[in-house]
């Protein structure tokens, strides 16, 4: 798809936008000319209990450091709820919709102040107090934003793990951040089937004897065992306590919440985001990257597992007194037609969503769209991975009837909030970009040696100055946190994507330059995926790299040696795939396996990723060098018996 494909801003959507052309430019250039006065400023759209009166301290060398707005005091679930009880008590916060499409419920802020409140309470009772961590592995449903909330009134620090991850990795979180307090539920949902979330984290939990106390939401109703004294029934629990609970004062700085992403390296790493600057800057993105109003039905289809979930399901919407819908369930179930139901029956009007899902609802074609209406539709948006043109145009026109411009938000768990989009009033879209950056955001392309390169062009990207949303630091280990993101490229935060930027300095995300890929939008470490392969008392060794995938975007292809006199097997095949779901989860699952008796390795025994990158997305011709091989005849018989023929 070429640059030329380009849908101006549509004067309609501009005439009401917060922010228009004229505005974009002169805010933008405010905010990166003087990002002190500009925050400062911006700071102010949330509620302080102390104001602050310093903005920002900020080094990306020598002793790394990151601080926003960090002599004032607040709290976030005061400025999520209380705040709003004033103006909009009645007004709904939550829309749930079900798994089953006949259930669903609103919640207004009234009623959200007093869940928060009692769960809040309950923390309070069990022994949980301000810089503890909260462990939440639930679904889709309010109680999840309850107990971010809850957490965050009294100073805990939640990290939620997302309910498709296995006993084994829940209990790695667990215990990395030493947390002894996990919230869970009997069972989720999704598409009609059972998920069994108690039974998971009574596993993970006999591994993590930190844990006091396993909170229970009674949803579904499936049995579950029981371990008296440690085990706690959320209703009964909620029923026992006050409906008053004042909130905690915390420093800007203070930590909000642990999330756990995936890295090249090493196991997951636990992000840490903060107080003020998070707030401040996933509401303000809300507002203008949507161009949210009020009384405007906003659904995000993200889980809250994800960080996407975190800043624009709970945390940013609610902020702007918003009302936010949460979808259970999947988005073809009971039929493929289940998304655009769901925006008809609850009016929505902004609609967010990932484009692995735009996919694969594309291949059933236009009539399980066109049969709804969705004429409440005004703004929709993309996240998670690079959306080709294709499947930009789809949306534009099946889904928006080439009515809705297309927000293709790019950022990261890393970064808090979105940092590259179209603002709708402000931007044109070309589809496939992420088009520019957001207020305060620099960009900077940089070559492999860090060079800064100029206009039109392609390479690493990098972000120059700080956001409010940045993370802070990796939970534990801040170490990591300046060697994976400051040490690679002197004086920039490096993504770990790489991107091009057009004539009209519009940028192009093209992926990850590092060992991360992008499986349905969701982060995964191949590195992850290698050690769970040879933990298999049959496996000797494993390489793991992404290859093109029509619905994922990415799929996981792995090379896996055997132990000698082990045999090759399509019954191994299946139970080497089992053993990683087992380990990992469900979206860790390799799509292919390829027996591979030798890896390319360098005479120092490195594997040559590369040239397995090329062979898995079947451009054998395009190796490149490989005069560094130890054993080219390695390669030969790799291409030979590789797995992706199409
Ligand atoms: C990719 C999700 C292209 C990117 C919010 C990034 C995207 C990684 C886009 C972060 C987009 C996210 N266009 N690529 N609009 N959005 N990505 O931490 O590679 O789960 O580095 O955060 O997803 O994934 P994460």
């Amino acid at each position: 798809m070429s640059d030329n494909s380009f849908f101006p801003v549509k004067q309609e959507i501009a005439k009401t936008a917060y922010v228009d052309e004229a505005a974009y430019a002169r805010l933008y250039e405010q905010s990166i000319n003087d990002p002190e006065a500009f925050w400062g400023e911006q700071g102010k759209r949330i509620d302080w209990i102390k104001p602050y009166s310093k903005v920002k301290d900020v080094s990306y060398t020598g002793d790394v450091h990151i601080k926003w707005f960090y002599d004032g005091t607040l709290n976030v679930s005061a400025n999520c709820v209380d705040r709003h009880l004033a103006t909009r008590g009645d007004q709904t916060a939550i829309i749930f919709e079900g798994d089953d499409p006949g259930v669903s419920k609103h919640i207004n802020y009234k009623e959200l102040h007093e869940q928060v409140c009692r769960l809040a309470n309950v923390l309070k009772k069990n022994g949980v107090k301000k810089g503890d961590r909260v462990t939440i592995y639930l679904p889709m449903i309010p109680e999840a934003a309850y107990a971010m909330l809850a957490c965050a009134r009294v100073g805990a620090i939640h990290s939620i793990v997302f309910g498709g991850f296995s006993p084994d990795s829940l209990k790695d979180r667990i215990v990395d951040c030493d947390s002894h307090f996990v919230i869970t539920s009997d069972e989720g949902l999704r598409g009609g089937r059972k998920v069994p979330l108690k039974a998971n984290a009574d596993k993970a939990v006999a591994a993590a004897p930190g844990v006091k106390h396993v909170l229970v939401v009674k949803h579904t109703g499936g049995n579950v065992a029981w371990t008296e004294g440690r085990d706690l029934w959320y209703h009964e629990e909620i029923a026992s306590v006050s409906a008053d609970c004042p909130p905690e004062e915390m420093s800007a700085e203070d930590p909000l919440f642990i999330l756990y992403t995936s890295g090249s390296t090493g196991k997951p790493k636990g992000v840490l985001h903060t107080t003020g600057g998070y707030l401040v800057y996933a509401s303000m993105t809300h507002q203008y990257v949507f161009d949210y109003k009020d009384g405007e039905v906003y659904w995000c289809t993200a889980d809250v597992g994800w960080v996407t979930g975190h800043s624009y399901i709970v945390y940013g919407p609610l902020a702007n007194g918003a009302t936010t819908l949460m979808f259970e369930g999947v988005p073809t179930y009971p039929d493929i037609s289940r998304f655009w139901q769901v925006v008809d029956k609850h009016k929505v009007n902004i609609f967010y969503t990932a484009p692995t899902a735009i996919r694969s609802l594309m291949r059933e074609g236009e009539g399980p769209v066109k049969k709804t209406s969705r004429s409440s539709l005004r703004i929709l948006g993309s996240v998670g991975e690079p959306i080709n043109p294709e499947a930009w145009l789809w949306y534009y026109n099946v889904v928006g009837d080439g009515r809705c411009p297309i927000v293709d938000t790019w950022w990261q768990t890393e970064t808090g909030g979105i940092l590259i989009t179209p603002l709708p009033g402000a931007i044109g879209q070309k589809p496939g970009s992420a088009t520019k950056p957001f207020f305060g955001v620099k960009p900077v392309v940089v070559d492999n040696d860090g060079k800064e390169l100029e206009g039109e062009t392609e390479g690493n990207l990098c972000i120059a100055d700080s956001w409010p949303g940045q993370m802070r630091t990796v939970f534990g280990d801040h170490e990591r946190f300046v060697q994976t993101y400051f040490s690679t490229f002197a004086g920039y935060y490096f993504t770990g994507d790489g991107c091009r930027r057009d004539a009209d300095g519009y940028y192009w995300i093209t992926g990850r330059v590092d060992d991360v890929i992008n499986v349905s939008g969701h982060r995964m470490g191949t590195a992850e995926v290698e050690s769970a392969l040879v933990a298999h008392p049959k496996v000797a060794e494993a390489a793991v790299v992404g290859y093109p995938h029509d619905l994922k975007g990415q799929g996981i292809y792995a090379y896996v040696t055997l132990n000698a006199g082990e045999s090759p097997t399509e019954e191994l095949r299946k139970e080497l795939v089992a053993w990683v779901r087992k380990e990992i989860g469900p979206i860790a699952s390799p799509d292919l396996i390829q027996w591979s008796p030798g890896l390319p390795k360098t005479r120092s025994g490195k594997i040559m990723r590369r040239i397995l990158r090329k062979i898995a997305a079947n451009e054998h011709d395009s190796l490149g060098d490989t005069s560094t091989l130890a054993d080219p005849t390695v390669v030969t018989d790799l291409i030979e018996n590789r797995m992706n023929n199409a």
